[in-house]
């Protein structure tokens, strides 16, 4: 039998008994895999790699050992909350690495999206590489892997390993527990597995982060101010009950600036683009018709509280021609 093929008689998870007998499954083929050895993940913070990890804990507990890199891109309080779910609240095994200057560093000056792209992913292998090797006695290498990325990479659209990339000596066996499912089933088992809301219905998030949202060369207070705007939003978003209705929302700060007036005299500073779509298969999008009066207050609050920023736009362009993502 093809493991990687899921079983034409599979049940779509869509209850919390059904993710239970999964959990359950799962958790004895993990121990019978993995025995009393070690276990390394990169814990994102994202949907997939965060229910992988909470399997895992519940599997092998100490066995496993979370590596999260901050890359300075994340949005904010995301880190944070990795720390706070993972480390105090499920006792994980978490080791935090915050590389902040060390990829804000290599990003200065960069201004071509997929050198950027080329940048932060590269930066990641080599700041995980370094952790993986400081570790003794690893032998597995758990990923978040889900279904949609094997069909993908066996039609070579992507490659389906998210730490793809590590050198040939660092060999390690692969854990995938979540590999048979959907998007949709790994939340039901996030859900499950006592993960909060937040994480399990994160919307989906570019592993290059606000990286390709603060568009051009990144500077620290230009992402600073994007981070912010992209905090303001989620709130007003999650306060209109809009959160897991609009597909994926967020800001972007262009690297160029606008003239404006405060305070009785002329200033130039960023605009802010709110981006909202919604999408199936996130292959072409529409734009929704947000409430006048949601993004009134929205263009207030970032006006009034995030600094260096004059002016705010909303992006009315479905994908195609516009991409979802600014770069
Ligand atoms: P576009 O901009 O191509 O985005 O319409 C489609 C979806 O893919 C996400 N996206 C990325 N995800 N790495 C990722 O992991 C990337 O470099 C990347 N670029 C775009 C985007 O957020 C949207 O959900």
């Amino acid at each position: 039998m093809d493991e990687n093929k899921r079983p034409e008689n599979m049940a779509r998870i869509t209850t919390r008994e059904q993710a239970e007998a999964f959990i359950a499954e799962q958790i004895e083929a993990l121990r019978k895999q993995v025995g009393s050895r070690k276990v390394l993940l990169a814990l994102s913070g994202g949907v997939d790699s965060s229910v992988v990890a909470a399997l895992l804990i519940r599997a092998i507990g100490q066995q496993l050992v979370c590596v999260h890199v901050n890359h300075g891109l994340m949005r904010k309080g995301e880190s944070e909350q990795v720390v706070a779910v993972f480390r105090d609240q499920l006792k994980a095994n978490l080791i935090y690495i915050d590389a902040t200057d060390r990829f804000l560093d290599k990003l200065a000056g960069v201004s071509d999206p997929e050198a950027k792209r080329k940048v932060i992913g590269g930066e990641f292998i080599r700041v995980f590489e370094e952790e993986a090797r400081k570790l003794k006695d690893i032998d597995f290498l758990a990923q978040g892997t889900i279904y949609p990325d094997i069909i993908e990479s066996d039609k070579g659209v992507k490659a389906h390993h998210n730490v793809g990339g590590l050198p040939d000596d660092l060999h390690f066996e692969l854990v995938e527990p979540v590999k048979l499912l959907f998007k949709d089933e790994v939340r039901v088992v996030g859900a499950a597995l006592g993960l909060p809301a937040s994480m399990v219905n994160r919307q989906p998030f570019p592993g290059p982060g606000l990286g390709v949202r603060c568009t051009g060369a990144i500077t620290r207070d230009r992402l600073a101010a994007l981070r912010e705007a992209d905090a303001i939003l989620r709130e007003e978003f999650d306060r209109a009950g809009l959160a897991g209705k609009v597909w994926q929302y967020f800001t972007v700060v262009p690297d160029y600036r606008s003239t404006g007036v405060r305070g009785g005299g002329r200033v130039f500073d960023w605009p802010v683009i709110i981006r909202a779509v919604n999408t199936v298969d996130a292959m072409s999008a529409t734009v929704p018709e947000l409430d006048w009066a949601l993004l009134k207050k929205i263009t207030q609050r970032i006006l009034d509280e995030v600094p260096g920023v004059c002016r705010v736009l909303y992006d009315l362009s479905p994908k195609g021609p516009a991409t979802i993502e600014w770069e």
